[in-house]
Formats: structure tokens, C-alpha cells, sequence
């Protein structure tokens, strides 16, 4: 049985791509965005529980893409309606965790090139080290502090930021912890771990892992996909 869980975060409008139709459901070089990021998942060499969460309205839509996925998909998979924010769709998502589930990833279907890879390294995190793992990329621009008039308050020492990614990984009880005391918004899961004093790790990222947020990116996407065979 799975021993980790994958709560896929697919419920965003994605208002800022414009696109007609939610986000997970926009097309990328032929393929739903939701479809590329769970075809990356069921590569991983166990079997892991996913849990879907998609916009109320269009669950039986995200149930049958999700089941087209993977031969092996129904057996692992629930689909579940999100919320108003990425958290309170987060939090739906844990609410159907399997009993057996030890190690949970939360991660945006918009980051749809995500490789296998970066799965594998955070769940191998987690499991060695007891806490949670993010990955991270160094931030590459100059970045500054503005007051409320885009005046520059000082340069920020970017050798001490990362930019990061999901998945996000963790053993279950701290994150479930860290949901169950949320009194805040955060803008991603380990916010809200790290809020809850647990310790959280950067291990490495990958450009690929980017987000489909804006057209540009999904144009990106599709290049990088039409010069390989993913
Ligand atoms: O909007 P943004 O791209 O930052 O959202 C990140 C991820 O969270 C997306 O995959 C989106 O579908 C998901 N999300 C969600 N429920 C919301 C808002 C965002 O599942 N209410």
C-alpha cells in the first residue's frame, strides 16, 4: 500500500492566463495541464495515493482526465472540490488521506513540466531526515525592498533567498499540525510549517518546475516541449 501521498492543487481559476476554461483543464502541446502533471507522478517507481483537488464545478471533468492518466490510476485516486484559496484547497485535499500514508507532497498542477525527479528527491528528504523538504532555486536578479511609493529601501542579500517550488514534503503529522493551527494565509505549505516551528529544507529545484501562470509561460512550455519528447 502507498506510503505517500500527492495532493495535486488543480482547483486555481487562473485568472491571470485568461484562458476560458480553469487552469488544469488549458491544453499545453496537446495535453491538459492537469494530465502533464500527473503523468509525472504515476513515473514514480511506488505507488503513491493522489488526491485531486479540482474546481467544484468541473470535478467529474478532473476525475476522468486523472483517470485517463494512468492504468493504474483508479486504484490510488480520489478527486475532491477545492476551496476559495490554493490553502483551503489544500486543506480538502488532506482530509482524504489514507490511512497508511506516512510521507504527503502537496503540488501545483500549474507547474506541469515538474520531472520525476524532483518527487523523488523530496520524498527521499523527508523519509531520511523527518522533516520537510522544498525545493528551491538561488534567485538570480538583484532584488530590492520598496516602500509603499516603489522607493528603494535597501538591496536584498539574495545569497540567503531561494526561489521556491513544489512539490512540497513532509511527514504527515506536520503538516497536518500545521493545516489544523493555520490561523494565517500563507502563500505556500511550508509558510505554514515553519509558522508551526517545524523545520523545513531546501534541496534543490528545477527550472522545469516552473509555473504556468501568465500566457508567456505557457508559450515557454510548449517550446520546451516541442524540443523533447516528454
Ligand atoms: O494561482 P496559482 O497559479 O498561484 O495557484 C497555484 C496552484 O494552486 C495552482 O495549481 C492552482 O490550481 C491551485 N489553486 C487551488 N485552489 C485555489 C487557488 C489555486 O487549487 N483556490
Amino acid at each position: 500500500d502507498a506510503t505517500v501521498a500527492v495532493v495535486v492543487v488543480a482547483a486555481g481559476s487562473g485568472a491571470r492566463l485568461g484562458a476560458p476554461v480553469p487552469k488544469a483543464f488549458v491544453e499545453c502541446a496537446g495535453e491538459t495541464i492537469l494530465a502533464r502533471s500527473l503523468r509525472a507522478i504515476w513515473l514514480l517507481p511506488e505507488p503513491v495515493q493522489v488526491i485531486v483537488v479540482a474546481p467544484a464545478a468541473q470535478l467529474e471533468l478532473a476525475g476522468r482526465i486523472a483517470r485517463e492518466s494512468s492504468a493504474a490510476a483508479s486504484a490510488y485516486l480520489s478527486v475532491v472540490a477545492g476551496g476559495q484559496s490554493r490553502q483551503d484547497s489544500v486543506a480538502a485535499g488532506l482530509a482524504e488521506l489514507a490511512p497508511g500514508v506516512e510521507v504527503v507532497l502537496v503540488h501545483d498542477a500549474a507547474r506541469a513540466l515538474t520531472p520525476t525527479e524532483q518527487f523523488e528527491r523530496v520524498i527521499a528528504f523527508v523519509r531520511e531526515r523527518g522533516h520537510g523538504a522544498v525545493p528551491g532555486l538561488p534567485v538570480s536578479d538583484t532584488v530590492k525592498r520598496v516602500d509603499g511609493q516603489s522607493t528603494v529601501v535597501e538591496t536584498v542579500d539574495r545569497g540567503q533567498l531561494r526561489a521556491v517550488q513544489t512539490p512540497q514534503g513532509f511527514p504527515r503529522d506536520h503538516l497536518t499540525t500545521a493545516y489544523a493551527r493555520a490561523v494565517m494565509e500563507a502563500t505556500d505549505d511550508a509558510g505554514l510549517v515553519t509558522d508551526a516551528g517545524l523545520p523545513v529544507t531546501i534541496v534543490d529545484g528545477d527550472p522545469l518546475a516552473f509555473k504556468i501562470t501568465t500566457p508567456w509561460d505557457l508559450r515557454r512550455a510548449e517550446e520546451l516541449l516541442a524540443h523533447d519528447s516528454r
